[in-house]
């Protein structure tokens, strides 16, 4: 069953715009939607941009570029954007109020037949269904930033899932180019259980003088050929974001080995949360990653 042509995306942020991105540019009708008429001006000029890119590295055409940007219309109201959708995709902020509040204000207005969506990167697909009165229609769809390039969906099957609903979401995820992976309902799920950690290791052998910033970035980068260190990675991604994730394994994994480091920990609480606010472990304050922050971040 595919029968999918209208797709409606919940929050206009980095990660919902790339989503409003990829589905535009494979021709379904989009409807973004954000409280903030300012976010969804701000989304359709990235947008643009990203598919400006796109055109330059002769990805696309032109004319796609033009096709894409017609297929997207916004709205600032949940209850309205949803009112069509055949599937909606979810990726308001990481909060679990939050996103159990949109998801019975989704599950009231949108058609019977709809399928409800997260892009959630840790919070629980069975305690988000359960917000709703079709629990078999709530599926995690989690991707990943850029959203344009990364090849990956984590598709999350909550406990009452359909397997209807999966390979409708399996399919859709191949028609837009993507490899769509298969999971199950646990902390963190695949990704952000195996990323995770990693990434507060490496803040872990920062924290204790092992190596510093450059060296535990260039060891993982040349050493195992990943795109990024993983304290790059922890900067694009968020430092804010990291330690959240890591509370949540924490705790729903009931295991201490999961605690955000320390030094995680306190730059939070600095406000130095990566490329967002301008410094991380390495400084943005120009735009680009420059130099390792000094003081704290030596070997
Ligand atoms: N839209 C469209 N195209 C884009 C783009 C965007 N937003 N951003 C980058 N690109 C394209 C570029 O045009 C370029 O295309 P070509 O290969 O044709 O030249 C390509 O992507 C690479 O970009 P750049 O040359 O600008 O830069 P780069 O080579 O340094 O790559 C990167 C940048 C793609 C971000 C790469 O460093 C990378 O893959 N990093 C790892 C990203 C990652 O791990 N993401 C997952 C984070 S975790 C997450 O999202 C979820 C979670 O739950 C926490």
């Amino acid at each position: 069953m595919n029968t999918i042509k209208k797709i409606t995306v919940i929050g206009a942020g980095t990660m919902g715009n790339g989503i409003a991105h990829v589905f535009a540019m494979k021709g379904f009708d989009v409807t973004l939607v954000d409280i903030s008429k300012d976010a969804l001006e701000r989304a359709l000029d990235i947008i643009a941009k990203n598919l400006t890119r796109m055109v330059k590295k002769e990805k696309i055409t032109a004319q796609d570029h033009k096709n894409a940007l017609a297929a997207i219309q916004t709205n600032t109201s949940v209850s309205k954007g949803v009112e069509q959708a055949d599937l909606i995709v979810e990726a308001a902020t990481e909060n679990v109020d939050l996103k159990l509040n949109i998801f019975k204000e989704m599950d009231l207005h949108a058609p019977q037949h709809a399928i409800l969506a997260s892009n959630t990167s840790s919070i629980s697909i069975t305690k988000i269904a359960a917000a709703t009165k079709r629990p078999a229609q709530v599926i995690g769809m989690h991707f990943f930033n850029p959203v344009p390039v990364m090849q990956l969906v984590e598709v999350i099957r909550g406990l009452e899932t359909s397997d209807t609903v999966t390979n409708t979401v399996m399919d859709i995820a191949k028609t837009i180019g993507k490899t769509p992976v298969e999971v199950n309902d646990y902390p963190g799920f695949i990704s952000n259980r195996v990323l995770m950690p990693m990434i507060n290791e490496a803040i872990y052998s920062l924290y204790e003088g092992v190596a510093g910033v450059q060296e535990i970035d260039t060891v993982m980068q040349l050493g195992m050929a990943h795109p990024m260190g993983p304290l790059h990675l922890a900067d694009f991604i968020g430092l804010d974001v990291c330690m959240y994730i890591m509370k949540v394994l924490e705790s729903g994994l009931g295991n201490p080995k999961y605690a955000p480091c320390p030094l995680l920990v306190k730059m939070v609480d600095a406000g130095k949360l990566g490329v967002k606010t301008g410094e991380g472990f390495y400084d943005y304050s120009n735009g680009v990653k420059e130099k390792t922050v000094s003081g704290l971040f030596s070997a």
